[in-house]
């Protein structure tokens, strides 16, 4: 039998995600439920280094399940990689009251640290937070489905101008290098193209892009709707070209941070509070150098081995049915 955690500390790292609150308070109020304290760290693991910790009851984290961003802000933090920062945040975990659980909700980057923190003898569980879904081990990050329904409206409201104007639109989405949120919202927007990162787009590409808009024009659209991952290629210039070479009025939105933001939908929040919660079952169990992940259908956990430094593998086979679906 492994013995429980004194105190379990929560923190948020790496870009804000929607669904990230629920998390936090699935964490506080499963840990308190269980009798366990809970710190709350402030900014990532600067605000470990920084030592800006504070204790969180159950009804601190309330009127929070349904808020974007995070109420214990995030950050991205250098000095925690240097050897001086990783050690100066041990000694914080050690510190009275000290933390001996972790629960690291955050992306692909902060999973790093929460391995390191693993290796180091603390009970670290990762918990995927992150708009892009680019986090390998998991079918679901918390905050893509928030991101996605944030797009598609953005793609709707901008498909009613293009119609009104015949005009070609292209939507730049966010992602970072990998185009989980473009396809899915390309998708499920009934986009006429999706770019990628995972396909490069070089001159041939957008050639093509170009006969296949003008072709659609032909096939009696009145307007073109084009989702473009912001790894893809720039949206900007892309536009330039299209319209250069398509002699179609052509405009483009990049959607930028307000995908970041905003109500979580309510499957961000059961997965929040289901990953939240699961990840206190394992530090209570002593499982850790582990990820909460979706799989199935169903919460479970993955080696951190298995996902830091790996890469995710996109559907291609949603790429394909955009495509047709797009005619
Ligand atoms: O990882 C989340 C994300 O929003 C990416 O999609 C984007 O590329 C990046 O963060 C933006 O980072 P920042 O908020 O630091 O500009």
């Amino acid at each position: 039998m492994t013995s429980r955690p004194k105190r379990i500390g929560v923190l948020t790292s790496g870009g804000d995600a929607p669904g990230m609150n629920a998390a936090i308070r699935a964490v506080v109020r499963k840990a308190a439920y269980e009798g366990i304290p809970v710190s709350g760290i402030k900014r990532g693991y600067a605000g470990l280094i920084g030592g800006e910790i504070e204790s969180l009851n159950e009804r601190s984290v309330a009127d929070i399940i349904h808020r974007g961003g995070t109420m214990l802000g995030s950050a991205r933090s250098e000095k925690f990689q240097s050897p001086a920062g990783f050690k100066e945040a041990c000694s914080r975990l050690r510190q009275q009251p000290s933390i001996e659980g972790l629960v690291i909700i955050g992306g692909g980057g902060t999973f790093r640290g929460a391995l390191k923190l693993h290796e180091a003898g603390f009970l670290a569980v990762g918990v995927p937070g992150s708009i892009d879904n680019d986090i390998p081990g998991t079918e679901y990050s918390i905050g893509f489905d928030t991101a996605v329904d944030t797009a598609l409206e953005a793609i709707e409201r901008l498909r009613d101008t293009a119609a009104a104007h015949n005009r070609v639109f292209l939507v730049e989405v966010m992602g970072r290098d990998s185009g989980f949120i473009a396809l899915a919202a390309g998708l499920a927007g009934g986009a006429e193209a999706v770019l990628i990162p995972e396909i490069p787009v070089g001159a041939s590409q957008v050639d093509q892009l170009c006969r296949g808009i003008l072709a659609s024009f032909t096939r009696g659209k009145r307007h073109s709707v084009i989702v473009v991952a912001e790894g893809a290629t720039s949206a900007i210039d892309l536009g330039r070209q299209v319209e250069e070479k398509t002699l179609l009025e052509t405009r483009v939105t990049v959607l930028g941070h307000v995908q970041r933001g905003g109500r979580p939908t309510g499957f961000d929040r059961t997965l929040a509070s289901l990953m939240g919660a699961a990840a206190v079952d394992a530090i209570i169990n002593g499982q850790s150098g582990c990820m909460t992940a979706w799989r199935c259908g169903r919460v479970e956990l993955v080696p951190l081995a298995e996902v830091v430094g790996q890469r995710k593998k996109i559907d291609l086979s949603l790429y394909e049915l955009a495509k047709v679906l797009a005619i």
